[in-house]
């Protein structure tokens, strides 16, 4: 067929006329449909003309895939997909938030709050870039990453999710959207999307907007904010996405002043759009339609009209497509959507598609397996976590420091629930939605750093609850090394007013206090109780976040390879009753402040 869509020397903006000229209504309402990957069969991806699939957390292949069964997977979806009638492809979706975390052996990076404790741009521009590379050895051209949450209260369910609860470190860190897409070229429009080649994917800047600001840190709640003040503390990461070309965003579940965002056409058509000039394609939360009516899922062509008239492109509605598009159609047919909000919605979905070369390469690029999970990456991971670790304690005394450990002691204990578990170290969303205990795929835990690293002569015994036989039979330790922490959790499902150390992590610590020195490494996505007793009876204390799957980027820096650089991305509380704690507050008083952060070589 000599159509102009189909010549790539067509102009884009050529194509995309060419081809929304072409399509029927129900191709146009395909398009802003997006699928879960379970009830993509091919009959559906052609006769729909589905315009996407996603996986949810851990929807894959099977358990433990590899990219290469990924690969497989999208491919056969992309070859349904050219067979429709105009043969467009479909974008791929997935939310490799911290590498490609879905995939059994990519490099897990640590989660967003820990690279904001590096306040480090271009480390979070090369994440981008690795993580890129693993998303398309699996043939996926599209993550929902990055979240620029602006945090404001750690009892969120979404914390680690969020680089800080300071609006110019999130900023800073959007760097990681030029490394996914590549860097758009001097003069490259505002607001237009970019994506740089096949080595690239398609990033989401997520949740707009306040996702991060609602009362209480209550996940989807509502965020009460002047305009002003929403625009300063909660959007202002959205405009160095759009700098740096993001092809889509995403709507937040959550209200802005009783408003659902997904229904708020002032922030999500006349500022994101219209003011802002943003050209690539909004994108609907997980059945978020539903949520905007109660019982849930009532009344749902009214709030068909609602989010698409609001702006809304794409809706990831991922079972329930059939309802959605007949009641779009009826609501075109009927005038409560206008023809013209659909085309505007598929000329933005279009041209994120060209943009992103989908239609010249639509399939995986098999030359790209060999880069999942490679040294390369493990490095730059590793790197990472050394500068995500906060140092809050350092020796009883502020004349005699505790850190750096002696790796070549005689008798080192390990132990804490944290201290042999990959799981917990990488967290939420990492083999599943909400992440697992165990060995989960291919990494490094802290046991297994400390043992790497131990010197020959040094015996290094674990016990995760140590006993008195244990003390009993070893009674010269040289010091304990204690890792306790959260488990993984995600979304709502984190959601926590008590923040407390869980898994009996205070009782291991005050078991051990008095006993012998001990370092204690925090694993968590965010601060947690550690009422001054406990710190006053431990010898050091490091903040590691949830580092991913390189344990030894910790143990480079507390036995002294590399010094401590990381700084408080989020004020750590006293109590909880403080909540919400603003560092901008006359009466902020933090255990440590955010920015917090002591180094080997001198007191911050
Ligand atoms: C989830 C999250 C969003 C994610 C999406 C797809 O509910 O809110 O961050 O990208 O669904 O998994």
């Amino acid at each position: 067929m000599d159509c102009p869509y189909r010549d790539p020397r067509t102009p884009v903006e050529a194509r995309i006329k060419d081809l929304l000229s072409r399509m029927s209504l129900k191709e146009k309402v395909g398009q802003m449909t997006q699928i879960e990957r379970r009830v993509a069969t091919p009959e559906v991806i052609r006769d729909f003309s589905v315009g996407s699939i996603l996986s949810a957390g851990g929807s894959g292949p099977r358990e433990n895939a590899v990219s290469s069964e990924w690969a497989d997977m999208v491919d056969g979806f992309q070859r349904a997909a050219l067979e429709s009638r105009l043969g467009i492809p479909i974008i791929y979706g997935i939310d490799a938030v911290h590498g490609n975390n879905s995939i059994y052996g990519a490099t897990i990076f640590p989660h967003n709050i820990g690279l904001g404790a590096t306040r480090d741009a271009e480390l979070v521009e090369r994440i981008g870039v690795a993580t890129a590379l693993e998303v398309r050895a699996s043939g996926i051209p599209y993550t929902f990453a990055p979240c620029v949450a602006v945090l404001k209260d750690p009892r969120w369910g979404r914390c680690y999710e969020s680089y800080s609860e300071d609006t110019d470190i999130v900023r800073k860190m959007t760097s990681i959207v030029t490394g996914l897409q590549g860097k758009p070229p001097p003069g490259h429009p505002k607001g237009y999307p970019y994506v740089a080649g096949r080595n690239n994917v398609i990033a989401c800047a997520k949740h707009f907007v306040g996702d991060g600001g609602t009362e209480l840190g209550i996940n989807e709640g509502n965020t009460m904010a002047s305009y002003e003040d929403l625009e300063r503390i909660h959007m202002a990461p959205y405009l160095d996405c759009i700098d740096q070309g993001v092809s889509t965003v995403m709507a937040s579940y959550s209200s802005w002043n009783g408003r659902r965002l997904h229904t708020d056409r002032f922030l999500l058509t006349e500022v994101l759009k219209n003011n802002l000039g943003f050209k690539g394609f909004v994108i609907s939360d997980w059945e978020a339609l539903d949520r905007l009516s109660e019982p849930r899922g009532s009344n749902y062509r009214n709030c068909v009209s609602l989010a698409v008239n609001a702006g809304i492109d794409m809706i990831m509605e991922p079972f329930k497509y059939q309802q959605f598009a007949d009641d779009l159609l009826a609501l075109v047919e009927s005038g409560e959507v206008p023809l013209a909000r659909i085309d505007d919605a598929v000329e933005r979905i279009l041209r994120v598609k060209f943009v992103a070369g989908l239609f010249e390469h639509p399939f995986s690029d098999r030359s790209l397996l060999g880069i999942v999970g490679c040294k390369l990456h493990r490095e730059l991971a590793r790197e990472a976590v050394q500068k995500s670790l906060v140092l809050l304690k350092n020796g009883k005394d502020a004349e005699k420091s505790f850190l750096p450990l002696d790796k070549n002691a005689k008798r080192i204990l390990v132990a804490g629930s944290h201290a042999d578990d990959l799981g917990y170290q990488c967290g939420g969303w990492t083999a599943t939605w909400h992440g697992t205990s165990g060995r989960i795929t291919i990494g490094t835990t802290i046991f297994d750093a400390i043992k790497e690293a131990a010197g020959a002569e040094t015996e290094v015994v674990y016990e995760q609850f140590p006993s008195a036989a244990t003390l009993a039979n070893h009674s010269d330790f040289s010091y304990a090394i204690v890792a306790v922490g959260e488990s993984a959790y995600a979304e709502s499902l984190g959601d926590n007013r008590e923040l407390t150390i869980p898994f009996n992590g205070n009782a291991v610590i005050n078991f051990l206090a008095g006993k012998m020195a001990m370092l204690v490494i925090l694993v968590s996505g965010r601060p947690l109780v550690i009422e001054p007793q406990i710190v006053e009876k431990i010898d050091a204390l490091v903040a590691a976040w949830l580092p991913g799957t390189e344990g030894n980027g910790i143990t480079d820096v507390i036995f002294g390879d590399c010094d401590f650089s990381g700084r408080l991305p989020v004020s750590w509380f006293r109590k909880i009753e403080q909540l919400p704690l603003n560092a901008e507050a006359n009466s902020y008083d933090p255990l440590f402040p955010r920015g917090f952060g002591l180094t080997y070589g001198k007191e911050e």
